[in-house]
């Protein structure tokens, strides 16, 4: 066996809690991975979930750089219309005056851009401007919650379709997508039992755009899934992030719900953060 000696970025792995995340400490994320580096942050990223890079202060080019050392960014065009640099999402709780408006978006649990055909594989959400204390992310571990099925029902659930709307979780919301909108996300059927392409495992597959069973009547379908968040965000299969300056955090999307929790006086205080995905592929 020959040995081949390569100069490697050394950082540290260190678990963030007994579910799921880890975070990385030691690598500047705005130098160029080597491959060696990239397969050790990926191989961390499918064992751990959710990664939090420390100590970070990204440039949005460097910022996107960084996605696309793992694999295609997804574009945000539409939504991000006369910013500086449209392929990197602002998330934020100011208005148009810049000021703190009191409203925080993406409170209930999801899985990012579930009602598109190839949903996201990864967000990257780096931390720019955060209130004084809260404004967590939380986020839930969909491989425990479905080990923790009875067998009965993982039995039941594998070969089910839910189909996942943008129009019908707006509504959810009391606001009705517009025809453009509905025209441009269609409705989708994704298996609610899918096999993560990269650990093989099985996990639920759901969240707020999840809208009911395929075929089957929709009441019904919307009371199994009810249940089944509830089951899946247990306290037990959570992980909650309180953020630090300079936090850059990457998360499976293929196998996490999130959510933010507005636990801040979002009126009062600004939170802003700087969001890439990487494109997934069809889930199965
Ligand atoms: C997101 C998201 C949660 C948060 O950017 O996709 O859900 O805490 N963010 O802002
Ligand atoms: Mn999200």
């Amino acid at each position: 066996m020959s040995v081949v000696m390569e100069a490697r970025s050394t950082f540290d792995i260190r678990p963030l809690s007994p579910v799921l995340g880890a975070e990385v400490v030691g690598l500047d994320l705005a130098q160029t991975l080597d491959p060696a580096t990239r397969q050790r942050v990926y191989d961390a990223f499918c064992r751990y979930q959710v990664l939090c890079f420390r100590g970070q202060r990204l440039s949005k080019d460097q910022q996107i750089a960084f996605t696309e050392r793992f694999g295609t960014l997804e574009r945000h065009i539409a939504r991000n219309r006369g910013s500086d640099n449209p392929l990197v999402h602002t998330v934020s709780n100011l208005g148009p005056d810049g000021t703190p408006s009191g409203k925080v978006g993406s409170q209930e649990w999801h899985t990012d851009k579930s009602f598109r055909p190839e949903p996201s594989l990864a967000t990257i959400l780096h931390a720019i401007t955060l209130p004084p204390d809260g404004g967590d992310t939380c986020f839930a571990d969909m491989y425990a919650a479905y080990d923790a099925l009875a067998d009965a029902e993982r039995a039941e659930l594998d070969g089910v379709r839910v189909v996942h709307s943008w129009e019908l979780s707006q509504q959810k919301h009391g606001r009705t997508a517009t025809q453009e909108e509905i025209a441009d996300a269609p409705p989708m059927r994704h298996p609610l039992v899918r096999t993560h392409p990269d650990t093989g495992r099985k996990c639920l597959f759901m969240g707020v755009h999840a809208s009911h069973f395929a075929g089957r009547p929709m009441a019904e379908g919307r009371a199994r899934l009810a249940a089944l968040e509830a089951h899946a965000t247990q306290q037990r299969f959570v992980y909650r992030h309180k953020w630090r300056p300079g936090d850059l955090l990457m998360w499976d999307n293929r196998c996490l719900l999130h959510r933010a929790d507005a636990n801040f006086d979002a009126a009062r205080f600004a939170r802003v953060l700087h969001r890439t995905c990487l494109r997934g592929t069809a889930p199965a």
